[in-house]
Protein backbone atom coordinates (compact mmCIF):
# COMPACT_ATOMS: atom_id res chain seq x y z
CA UNK A 1 0.00 0.00 0.00
CA UNK A 2 1.73 3.63 -0.77
CA UNK A 3 0.42 5.69 1.86
CA UNK A 4 0.65 9.28 2.22
CA UNK A 5 0.66 10.10 6.10
CA UNK A 6 -0.46 13.68 7.96
CA UNK A 7 1.79 15.41 9.93
CA UNK A 8 2.49 13.83 13.50
CA UNK A 9 2.62 16.64 15.55
CA UNK A 10 3.26 16.72 18.67
CA UNK A 11 1.01 16.65 21.58
CA UNK A 12 0.13 20.30 22.88
CA UNK A 13 -1.46 19.34 26.04
CA UNK A 14 0.20 16.20 27.92
CA UNK A 15 -1.51 12.86 28.38
CA UNK A 16 -4.04 13.23 31.80
CA UNK A 17 -2.89 11.54 35.03
CA UNK A 18 -5.69 8.43 35.20
CA UNK A 19 -5.19 4.90 35.53
CA UNK A 20 -6.16 4.31 31.92
CA UNK A 21 -6.73 7.11 29.18
CA UNK A 22 -9.14 6.43 26.25
CA UNK A 23 -7.87 8.57 23.07
CA UNK A 24 -5.20 6.48 21.37
CA UNK A 25 -6.26 3.37 19.43
CA UNK A 26 -9.73 1.76 20.82
CA UNK A 27 -13.45 1.87 20.26
CA UNK A 28 -15.29 2.34 23.33
CA UNK A 29 -18.57 2.92 25.32
CA UNK A 30 -19.13 6.22 26.98
CA UNK A 31 -21.97 7.58 29.20
CA UNK A 32 -24.37 10.65 28.41
CA UNK A 33 -23.24 12.92 31.60
CA UNK A 34 -25.80 15.82 30.65
CA UNK A 35 -27.20 17.67 27.75
CA UNK A 36 -27.03 21.21 27.11
CA UNK A 37 -29.36 23.70 25.07
CA UNK A 38 -26.58 25.94 23.45
CA UNK A 39 -29.08 27.49 20.71
CA UNK A 40 -32.53 26.82 19.05
CA UNK A 41 -31.06 24.55 17.05
CA UNK A 42 -27.92 23.33 18.90
CA UNK A 43 -27.22 20.57 22.27
CA UNK A 44 -24.14 20.15 23.90
CA UNK A 45 -23.47 16.53 24.43
CA UNK A 46 -21.07 15.58 27.23
CA UNK A 47 -19.83 12.32 27.94
CA UNK A 48 -17.62 10.38 30.74
CA UNK A 49 -16.03 7.06 30.18
CA UNK A 50 -17.20 4.08 31.47
CA UNK A 51 -15.07 3.01 33.88
CA UNK A 52 -12.26 4.33 35.68
CA UNK A 53 -10.87 6.33 32.54
CA UNK A 54 -9.88 9.87 31.16
CA UNK A 55 -10.15 11.34 27.57
CA UNK A 56 -6.82 12.72 25.89
CA UNK A 57 -6.84 14.33 22.79
CA UNK A 58 -5.83 17.30 20.45
CA UNK A 59 -7.62 20.21 20.56
CA UNK A 60 -9.17 20.54 16.79
CA UNK A 61 -9.61 16.29 16.87
CA UNK A 62 -13.09 14.70 16.00
CA UNK A 63 -14.74 11.16 17.91
CA UNK A 64 -16.51 8.92 15.35
CA UNK A 65 -19.98 7.68 16.88
CA UNK A 66 -21.64 4.38 16.09
CA UNK A 67 -25.34 4.65 16.25
CA UNK A 68 -27.80 1.71 15.37
CA UNK A 69 -30.66 3.37 13.09
CA UNK A 70 -33.20 1.06 11.82
CA UNK A 71 -31.29 -2.32 12.02
CA UNK A 72 -28.32 -0.70 10.50
CA UNK A 73 -25.25 0.90 12.23
CA UNK A 74 -24.52 4.21 11.34
CA UNK A 75 -21.19 5.95 11.77
CA UNK A 76 -20.86 9.99 12.02
CA UNK A 77 -17.60 12.08 13.04
CA UNK A 78 -18.27 15.14 15.22
CA UNK A 79 -15.45 17.48 16.29
CA UNK A 80 -14.48 17.70 20.09
CA UNK A 81 -16.05 20.91 21.34
CA UNK A 82 -14.38 20.52 24.99
CA UNK A 83 -10.61 20.66 25.20
CA UNK A 84 -8.30 18.12 26.84
CA UNK A 85 -7.42 20.43 29.53
CA UNK A 86 -10.39 18.74 31.45
CA UNK A 87 -9.97 15.23 30.45
CA UNK A 88 -13.06 13.87 32.47
CA UNK A 89 -15.59 14.53 30.09
CA UNK A 90 -15.73 15.10 26.34
CA UNK A 91 -18.08 17.21 24.14
CA UNK A 92 -19.69 17.67 21.22
CA UNK A 93 -22.21 19.88 20.07
CA UNK A 94 -24.37 19.37 16.91
CA UNK A 95 -26.59 21.40 14.70
CA UNK A 96 -30.18 19.60 14.49
CA UNK A 97 -29.67 19.38 10.26
CA UNK A 98 -33.36 18.58 8.50
CA UNK A 99 -33.21 15.19 7.34
CA UNK A 100 -30.22 14.61 8.87
CA UNK A 101 -30.20 11.07 10.61
CA UNK A 102 -27.64 11.08 13.27
CA UNK A 103 -28.17 14.98 14.27
CA UNK A 104 -31.98 14.65 14.68
CA UNK A 105 -31.18 11.19 17.15
CA UNK A 106 -28.74 12.89 18.92
CA UNK A 107 -31.13 15.65 19.66
CA UNK A 108 -34.24 13.58 20.26
CA UNK A 109 -32.67 10.61 21.93
CA UNK A 110 -29.73 11.08 23.85
CA UNK A 111 -30.35 12.14 27.35
CA UNK A 112 -28.19 12.05 30.72
CA UNK A 113 -27.71 8.00 31.60
CA UNK A 114 -27.40 6.49 28.06
CA UNK A 115 -24.43 5.22 26.32
CA UNK A 116 -23.07 5.37 23.03
CA UNK A 117 -20.23 4.20 21.20
CA UNK A 118 -17.49 5.69 19.58
CA UNK A 119 -14.00 5.45 17.66
CA UNK A 120 -11.09 7.14 19.31
CA UNK A 121 -9.91 10.66 18.28
CA UNK A 122 -8.22 11.25 15.56
CA UNK A 123 -7.57 14.39 13.01
CA UNK A 124 -4.31 16.23 11.77
CA UNK A 125 -6.65 19.77 12.36
CA UNK A 126 -4.98 20.51 15.55
CA UNK A 127 -2.49 23.28 16.91
CA UNK A 128 0.93 23.01 16.18
CA UNK A 129 3.29 22.32 18.88
CA UNK A 130 4.91 24.63 20.18
CA UNK A 131 1.90 27.03 19.86
CA UNK A 132 2.30 30.25 17.79
CA UNK A 133 2.81 33.37 19.26
CA UNK A 134 -0.33 34.87 17.70
CA UNK A 135 -3.68 32.80 15.63
CA UNK A 136 -6.43 33.88 13.32
CA UNK A 137 -9.77 31.69 14.25
CA UNK A 138 -12.24 31.68 11.62
CA UNK A 139 -15.36 29.91 11.76
CA UNK A 140 -18.88 29.77 10.62
CA UNK A 141 -22.31 27.92 11.33
CA UNK A 142 -21.23 24.47 13.68
CA UNK A 143 -17.79 24.46 12.00
CA UNK A 144 -17.29 26.56 15.36
CA UNK A 145 -16.62 23.29 17.27
CA UNK A 146 -12.84 22.38 16.61
CA UNK A 147 -11.96 25.74 16.96
CA UNK A 148 -13.85 26.35 20.08
CA UNK A 149 -11.72 23.77 22.01
CA UNK A 150 -8.47 25.38 20.55
CA UNK A 151 -9.43 28.75 22.35
CA UNK A 152 -10.85 26.82 25.47
CA UNK A 153 -7.43 25.33 25.60
CA UNK A 154 -5.52 27.98 25.17
CA UNK A 155 -7.72 29.65 27.96
CA UNK A 156 -7.15 26.57 30.54
CA UNK A 157 -3.75 27.05 30.36
CA UNK A 158 -3.09 30.71 30.73
CA UNK A 159 -2.24 30.87 27.10
CA UNK A 160 -0.21 34.34 26.24
CA UNK A 161 -1.11 33.63 22.70
CA UNK A 162 -3.01 36.45 20.68
CA UNK A 163 -6.15 35.21 19.33
CA UNK A 164 -8.16 37.02 17.23
CA UNK A 165 -11.62 34.92 17.06
CA UNK A 166 -13.99 35.60 14.19
CA UNK A 167 -17.48 33.90 14.00
CA UNK A 168 -20.18 34.17 11.35
CA UNK A 169 -23.67 33.00 12.11
CA UNK A 170 -27.07 34.25 10.28
CA UNK A 171 -28.55 35.93 13.15
CA UNK A 172 -27.85 36.44 16.83
CA UNK A 173 -29.80 33.59 17.60
CA UNK A 174 -27.14 31.41 15.71
CA UNK A 175 -23.93 32.47 17.52
CA UNK A 176 -23.10 29.15 19.31
CA UNK A 177 -21.08 30.02 22.48
CA UNK A 178 -22.20 33.25 21.99
CA UNK A 179 -22.08 34.01 26.38
CA UNK A 180 -18.77 31.67 26.75
CA UNK A 181 -16.73 33.60 24.13
CA UNK A 182 -17.53 36.97 25.50
CA UNK A 183 -17.25 36.29 28.66
CA UNK A 184 -13.51 34.39 27.75
CA UNK A 185 -13.13 37.52 26.11
CA UNK A 186 -13.74 39.59 28.80
CA UNK A 187 -11.48 38.46 31.18
CA UNK A 188 -8.34 37.15 29.11
CA UNK A 189 -7.41 40.19 27.26
CA UNK A 190 -5.23 38.34 24.65
CA UNK A 191 -8.23 36.40 23.39
CA UNK A 192 -10.50 38.73 20.77
CA UNK A 193 -14.20 37.57 19.75
CA UNK A 194 -15.76 39.02 16.97
CA UNK A 195 -18.86 37.99 16.26
CA UNK A 196 -20.26 38.91 12.60
CA UNK A 197 -24.16 38.14 11.27
CA UNK A 198 -25.98 38.16 8.17
CA UNK A 199 -28.83 39.73 9.97
CA UNK A 200 -31.52 40.41 12.51
CA UNK A 201 -33.10 37.82 15.01
CA UNK A 202 -36.96 38.48 15.20
CA UNK A 203 -36.24 39.29 18.78
CA UNK A 204 -32.99 40.74 18.31
CA UNK A 205 -31.63 43.34 15.67
CA UNK A 206 -28.07 42.95 15.06
CA UNK A 207 -26.00 46.02 16.18
CA UNK A 208 -22.31 44.51 15.59
CA UNK A 209 -20.64 43.41 12.59
CA UNK A 210 -22.83 42.58 9.70
CA UNK A 211 -23.05 40.53 6.50
CA UNK A 212 -20.76 38.21 5.48
CA UNK A 213 -16.80 38.13 6.04
CA UNK A 214 -15.01 40.22 3.12
CA UNK A 215 -11.58 41.07 2.58
CA UNK A 216 -12.15 44.65 3.65
CA UNK A 217 -13.51 43.27 7.00
CA UNK A 218 -10.73 41.04 7.56
CA UNK A 219 -8.39 43.66 6.89
CA UNK A 220 -9.38 45.69 9.36
CA UNK A 221 -9.80 43.26 11.81
CA UNK A 222 -6.44 41.76 11.72
CA UNK A 223 -3.88 44.67 10.53
CA UNK A 224 -1.25 41.85 11.23
CA UNK A 225 -2.76 39.06 9.26
CA UNK A 226 0.62 37.50 7.79
CA UNK A 227 1.94 37.14 11.23
CA UNK A 228 -0.97 35.19 12.18
CA UNK A 229 -1.07 31.05 11.96
CA UNK A 230 -5.16 30.88 10.85
CA UNK A 231 -7.46 27.87 11.71
CA UNK A 232 -10.61 28.02 9.34
CA UNK A 233 -13.53 25.85 9.95
CA UNK A 234 -17.19 25.44 8.15
CA UNK A 235 -19.13 24.81 4.98
CA UNK A 236 -17.32 24.40 1.76
CA UNK A 237 -18.49 27.85 0.39
CA UNK A 238 -17.22 29.64 3.63
CA UNK A 239 -14.11 28.16 3.55
CA UNK A 240 -13.69 29.01 -0.55
CA UNK A 241 -14.44 32.33 0.44
CA UNK A 242 -11.55 32.64 3.24
CA UNK A 243 -8.82 30.95 1.01
CA UNK A 244 -10.19 33.45 -1.68
CA UNK A 245 -9.66 36.46 0.78
CA UNK A 246 -6.66 35.23 2.03
CA UNK A 247 -5.19 34.55 -1.62
CA UNK A 248 -5.93 38.31 -2.45
CA UNK A 249 -3.74 39.54 0.23
CA UNK A 250 -0.91 37.60 -0.55
CA UNK A 251 -1.56 35.37 2.77
CA UNK A 252 1.21 32.72 3.17
CA UNK A 253 -0.86 29.80 3.10
CA UNK A 254 1.99 27.75 4.71
CA UNK A 255 0.53 28.88 7.55
CA UNK A 256 -3.19 28.05 6.96
CA UNK A 257 -5.28 25.42 8.34
CA UNK A 258 -8.74 23.99 7.42
CA UNK A 259 -11.42 21.55 8.05
CA UNK A 260 -15.07 20.97 6.49
CA UNK A 261 -17.65 18.40 8.22
CA UNK A 262 -21.01 20.32 7.41
CA UNK A 263 -21.61 17.46 5.53
CA UNK A 264 -21.52 15.73 8.42
CA UNK A 265 -25.16 14.54 8.81
CA UNK A 266 -26.39 14.64 5.32
CA UNK A 267 -28.17 11.67 4.13
CA UNK A 268 -25.84 8.98 2.37
CA UNK A 269 -26.93 9.89 -0.95
CA UNK A 270 -25.95 13.76 -0.80
CA UNK A 271 -22.09 12.58 0.11
CA UNK A 272 -19.87 15.10 -1.96
CA UNK A 273 -17.91 13.20 -4.59
CA UNK A 274 -14.41 11.87 -2.97
CA UNK A 275 -11.30 14.68 -3.45
CA UNK A 276 -11.30 15.97 -6.88
CA UNK A 277 -9.19 14.25 -9.44
CA UNK A 278 -6.64 16.57 -10.05
CA UNK A 279 -4.90 15.26 -6.96
CA UNK A 280 -4.13 12.20 -8.68
CA UNK A 281 -1.50 10.70 -7.18
CA UNK A 282 -0.77 9.49 -10.67
CA UNK A 283 0.58 11.26 -13.27
CA UNK A 284 -1.21 10.72 -17.02
CA UNK A 285 1.92 9.14 -18.12
CA UNK A 286 1.72 6.54 -15.20
CA UNK A 287 -1.72 5.57 -15.41
CA UNK A 288 -1.94 3.24 -18.91
CA UNK A 289 -5.31 4.63 -20.29
CA UNK A 290 -7.29 1.88 -20.88
CA UNK A 291 -6.10 0.31 -17.64
CA UNK A 292 -9.54 -0.41 -15.11
CA UNK A 293 -9.63 -2.82 -12.18
CA UNK A 294 -11.90 -4.72 -10.17
CA UNK A 295 -13.23 -3.95 -6.60
CA UNK A 296 -15.26 -6.72 -4.84
CA UNK A 297 -17.61 -5.79 -2.33
CA UNK A 298 -17.72 -9.21 -0.75
CA UNK A 299 -20.30 -8.44 1.96
CA UNK A 300 -22.45 -6.58 -0.39
CA UNK A 301 -21.45 -9.43 -3.29
CA UNK A 302 -21.02 -6.53 -5.92
CA UNK A 303 -17.96 -6.32 -8.79
CA UNK A 304 -17.59 -2.77 -10.21
CA UNK A 305 -14.83 -1.60 -12.65
CA UNK A 306 -12.34 1.02 -10.97
CA UNK A 307 -9.76 3.30 -13.00
CA UNK A 308 -6.16 3.84 -11.89
CA UNK A 309 -7.45 7.66 -11.51
CA UNK A 310 -10.41 6.65 -9.73
CA UNK A 311 -11.45 6.87 -5.88
CA UNK A 312 -12.62 3.37 -4.44
CA UNK A 313 -15.65 4.93 -3.13
CA UNK A 314 -16.81 7.32 -6.57
CA UNK A 315 -16.38 3.58 -8.42
CA UNK A 316 -18.95 2.37 -5.44
CA UNK A 317 -21.73 4.77 -5.95
CA UNK A 318 -21.34 5.26 -9.90
CA UNK A 319 -22.46 1.83 -8.92
CA UNK A 320 -25.03 2.39 -7.16
CA UNK A 321 -23.37 0.83 -3.66
CA UNK A 322 -23.78 3.57 -0.37
CA UNK A 323 -20.59 2.23 2.01
CA UNK A 324 -20.79 4.69 4.47
CA UNK A 325 -18.74 8.16 3.85
CA UNK A 326 -18.89 11.62 5.55
CA UNK A 327 -16.08 13.98 4.54
CA UNK A 328 -15.14 12.30 1.36
CA UNK A 329 -11.34 13.82 2.39
CA UNK A 330 -9.77 11.32 4.15
CA UNK A 331 -10.01 13.28 7.18
CA UNK A 332 -13.42 11.37 9.12
CA UNK A 333 -12.56 7.66 8.83
CA UNK A 334 -16.23 7.18 8.43
CA UNK A 335 -15.32 5.14 5.04
CA UNK A 336 -12.75 2.91 6.96
CA UNK A 337 -12.88 -1.17 5.51
CA UNK A 338 -10.43 -3.48 5.42
CA UNK A 339 -8.64 -4.68 2.21
CA UNK A 340 -8.82 -8.37 1.72
CA UNK A 341 -6.51 -8.48 -1.18
CA UNK A 342 -4.81 -5.70 -3.48
CA UNK A 343 -2.86 -2.82 -3.10
CA UNK A 344 -4.07 0.98 -3.06
CA UNK A 345 -2.47 4.23 -3.44
CA UNK A 346 -3.86 6.14 -0.42
CA UNK A 347 -3.54 9.65 0.31
CA UNK A 348 -5.44 10.35 3.60
CA UNK A 349 -5.21 13.57 5.95
CA UNK A 350 -5.17 11.66 9.41
CA UNK A 351 -8.40 9.87 9.35
CA UNK A 352 -6.46 6.56 9.71
CA UNK A 353 -3.69 5.14 12.44
CA UNK A 354 -0.27 3.85 11.97
CA UNK A 355 -1.75 0.61 13.34
CA UNK A 356 -4.92 0.47 11.36
CA UNK A 357 -2.80 0.86 7.80
CA UNK A 358 -0.97 -1.90 9.14
CA UNK A 359 -3.47 -3.97 9.62
CA UNK A 360 -4.80 -3.53 5.91
CA UNK A 361 -7.45 -0.96 6.67
CA UNK A 362 -8.18 1.47 4.08
CA UNK A 363 -9.63 4.66 3.37
CA UNK A 364 -11.66 4.20 0.08
CA UNK A 365 -12.48 8.05 0.04
CA UNK A 366 -9.13 8.55 -0.65
CA UNK A 367 -7.89 5.49 -2.21
CA UNK A 368 -7.38 4.65 -5.98
CA UNK A 369 -6.33 0.40 -6.97
CA UNK A 370 -3.08 -0.35 -7.70
CA UNK A 371 -4.31 -3.58 -8.96
CA UNK A 372 -7.36 -5.68 -8.65
CA UNK A 373 -9.33 -5.27 -5.24
CA UNK A 374 -11.54 -7.42 -2.38
CA UNK A 375 -13.32 -5.01 0.18
CA UNK A 376 -14.50 -6.14 3.16
CA UNK A 377 -18.03 -3.94 2.54
FE1 LIG B 1 -14.10 10.62 5.62
FE2 LIG B 1 -13.38 8.68 3.95
S1 LIG B 1 -15.31 9.61 4.15
S2 LIG B 1 -12.25 9.53 5.57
Amino acid sequence: MVVAEADQRSRLVPPPWAPDCWGDEDRAVLVCRNVLEITHDVKSFHFEPEGERAFTFEPGQFITLLIELDGETVSRSYTISSPPTRPHLISITVKRVVGGPVSNWLHDTMVPGARITADAPLGAFTLTAPPAPKYLFLSAGSGITPVMSMTRTLFDLGSDADVLFVHSARTPADIIFRRELDAIAAVMPSIRVVHVCEGDYPSERWTGLRGRLSTAMLQDLAPDLHERETYTCGPAAYMASVRRILGEVGYDLRKYHEESFSFEDLPAAQVPPAIDSDDSPLSAGEADAGTTFSVEFVRSGVTVTCGPDEYVLDAAYAAGLRPPASCAQGMCGTCKTTMLSGEVDMRHNGGIRPREIAANKVLICCSKPLSDLRIDS
